[in-house]
Parts: structure tokens; C-alpha cells; sequence
């Protein structure tokens, strides 16, 4: 019992990017129907495409994490911020490939 308390308390202390888990945000991205809206945008089809696009705006870790930001603020998703790192996590493993 005391062995649990502990390693509860051990992990609230793990830093975001590590905690981060892309099966959790690829729950997530399809919660949110994220990609109905860039399907959408262009033209219909597959929404997952807009992240492989030859034009595509999101070239770092640090842009895909202001992207995901900027869209989910045009969506009332209610995330918390561990959620959206959930779907940077999600997003990089699946399609971006950061190291
Ligand atoms: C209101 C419509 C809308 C919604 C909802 C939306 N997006 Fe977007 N998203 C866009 C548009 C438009 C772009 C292209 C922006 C540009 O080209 O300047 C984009 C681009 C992106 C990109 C960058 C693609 C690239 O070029 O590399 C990512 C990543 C992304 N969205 C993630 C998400 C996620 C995650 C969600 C769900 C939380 C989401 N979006 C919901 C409209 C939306």
C-alpha cells in the first residue's frame, strides 16, 4: 500500500514531454475530429494528409506544438495541456518523425 502511495507521487513529478503518450492523443485527434476540418479545407479526402503535404508548415518540434495549439484553440475541446502534448506525441511518432 505505502509501496503505491509512492510511486503515485513519483510519477505527478515526471516532466510533460516524457509523460507524453501518442496512443492518448491519437484517442484524442479523433475525439476532436481534428481532421474533418482539414479535410475540409482542402477540398475533402483524407485530413491526415495536410501533415504530409510537400508544403507543409510544420518543420520542428516547436512549430508542431504551436500548430496543435492554434487548432485546438478554433475547437471547444476542453484539452489540458498534457493533452495536447499528448497529440504532439501522437502526431511526430505518426507522421512528423522529430528526433
Ligand atoms: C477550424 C478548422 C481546423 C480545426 C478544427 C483543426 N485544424 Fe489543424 N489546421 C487547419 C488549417 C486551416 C491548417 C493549415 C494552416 C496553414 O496552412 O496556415 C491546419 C494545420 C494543421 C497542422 C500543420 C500541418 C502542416 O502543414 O504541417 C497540424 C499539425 C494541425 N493542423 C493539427 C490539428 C489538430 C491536432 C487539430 C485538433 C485538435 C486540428 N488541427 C484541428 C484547420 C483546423
Amino acid at each position: 500500500m505505502k509501496l503505491m502511495t509512492l510511486l503515485a507521487l513519483a510519477s505527478c513529478t515526471v516532466p510533460l514531454a516524457q509523460a507524453a503518450d501518442p496512443a492518448r492523443g491519437g484517442e484524442l485527434v479523433i475525439e476532436a475530429q481534428c481532421e474533418n476540418c482539414h479535410s475540409d479545407r482542402y477540398g475533402g479526402g483524407d485530413g491526415t494528409q495536410i501533415y504530409l503535404r510537400s508544403d507543409r508548415k510544420v518543420n520542428t518540434p516547436a512549430q508542431l506544438a504551436t500548430q496543435v495549439s492554434v487548432c485546438n484553440s478554433q475547437l471547444d475541446t476542453g484539452w489540458f495541456p498534457e493533452d495536447e502534448a499528448h497529440v504532439v506525441a501522437y502526431l511526430n511518432k505518426r507522421y512528423y518523425k522529430f528526433r
